[in-house]
C-alpha cells in the first residue's frame, strides 16, 4: 500500500473515531503515520538530488549578511509564494538554538519565526526551562519560507535550505539545539525516523548537543502529548545545566510546564 493511501485511511478512521468518541479521543493514536516514517524512496520514484552548495559567510556582519541572502533566496519553489522569508530571531550569542519546521501564515506575514499560536506555546515551553528568545535563544526553522497551506516541507526543500541553517549554526555557535517536531529532527539527523521515536533523546548536530521534542502545533492539537513534552524539556534542562550551571539564573522564571502539562 502506498504511503499516501495509508494517510488517507488513517484520516478517515481518525475522523470516524473523533465523531464517535468526541474530539481527541486518547484511545486513537493521535500520530499520523507521516510523523513516524517517511514513505520509502521507491514509492516516490525519485532519486536523491545532489546536496545544494554551502553558503558563503561574510567576515563581518555575518548574521545580517546571511539574513539578506535568505530574503533574496530562490533555491527552491517556496520562494514563489512567500510574502516574507523568515531567517530567524533571537540573540546573537545564544545559549540555545531552537529549530522549528517552517513559517506559517503569521510568520510569513511578519517575517518573524513562531509569532502565531504555536509560537506563544513555544515561548511558554522555553520559559519553563529558563529560555527566552530575547535573552538566551535564537529561533529559526528548517525552511525559511512558508510552504503553501502550511504543508510539510519536502525533503528537497529542506535540503535546499539546510546550508542556511548550517551557516547560522557556524555564526551563532549555540551550546545546545532544541529541535521542535518531526521535520526538524528528521532533517537535522538526516533520518527517516520520526519524532515519536526520537523525542527526549540526546543527539549531536555538528558536535552540539541536540534534543527533540514535539512541535507546539502538535501539542495544541493533541494536549495528551504535553506531559511527554515536559519530560523532554526536563531532560534538556538537565543537559543545559550540565553545560552551564549558571544558565537558569538569567531570569527568575517560574519552573513548571504551562497549561496542565506538569
Ligand atoms: N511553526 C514552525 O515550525 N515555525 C514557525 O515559525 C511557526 C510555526
Amino acid at each position: 500500500m502506498l504511503h499516501s493511501e495509508k494517510l488517507q485511511i488513517y484520516d478517515m478512521l481518525k475522523k470516524a473515531s473523533d465523531s464517535f468518541y468526541g474530539f481527541g479521543s486518547p484511545s486513537f493514536p493521535p500520530e499520523r503515520p507521516d510523523f513516524i516514517d517517511d514513505p520509502s524512496p521507491d514509492e516516490s520514484g525519485k532519486t536523491q538530488a545532489p546536496p545544494p552548495p554551502e553558503i558563503e559567510i561574510a567576515e563581518s556582519g555575518a548574521l545580517t549578511d546571511l539574513a539578506r541572502q535568505v530574503v533574496s533566496c530562490s533555491r527552491c519553489g517556496l520562494c514563489a509564494q512567500r510574502r516574507n522569508a523568515v531567517p530567524g530571531m533571537g540573540v546573537t550569542e545564544p545559549f540555545v538554538l531552537v529549530v522549528g519546521e517552517g513559517p506559517g501564515e503569521q510568520e510569513d506575514a511578519r517575517g518573524l519565526p513562531f509569532v502565531g499560536p504555536a509560537g506563544q506555546l513555544l515561548d511558554k515551553m522555553l520559559a519553563a526551562i529558563s529560555l527566552y528568545r530575547n535573552a538566551n535563544c535564537f529561533i529559526t526553522n528548517i525552511v525559511k519560507c512558508r510552504p503553501p497551506m502550511n504543508r510539510t516541507p519536502t525533503p528537497e526543500e529542506a535540503a535546499a535550505c539546510m546550508p542556511f541553517l548550517r551557516a547560522q549554526v557556524k555564526i551563532l555557535k549555540p551550546k545546545a539545539i532544541l529541535a521542535a517536531g518531526t521535520t526538524a529532527i528528521k532533517t537535522l539527523l538526516n533520518t527517516k525516523t520520526g519524532i515519536m521515536r526520537l523525542h527526549g533523546k540526546l543527539f549531536e548536530f555538528d558536535g552540539i548537543p541536540l534534543l527533540a521534542t514535539y512541535h507546539p502545533s502538535l501539542l495544541l492539537r493533541y494536549s495528551d502529548y504535553k506531559r511527554a513534552a515536559w519530560e523532554d524539556l526536563k531532560i534538556f534542562r538537565a543537559k543545559l545545566l550540565e553545560i552551564n550551571p549558571e544558565y537558569a539564573s538569567i531570569k527568575n522564571a517560574p519552573f513548571g510546564f504551562p497549561e496542565g502539562g506538569a
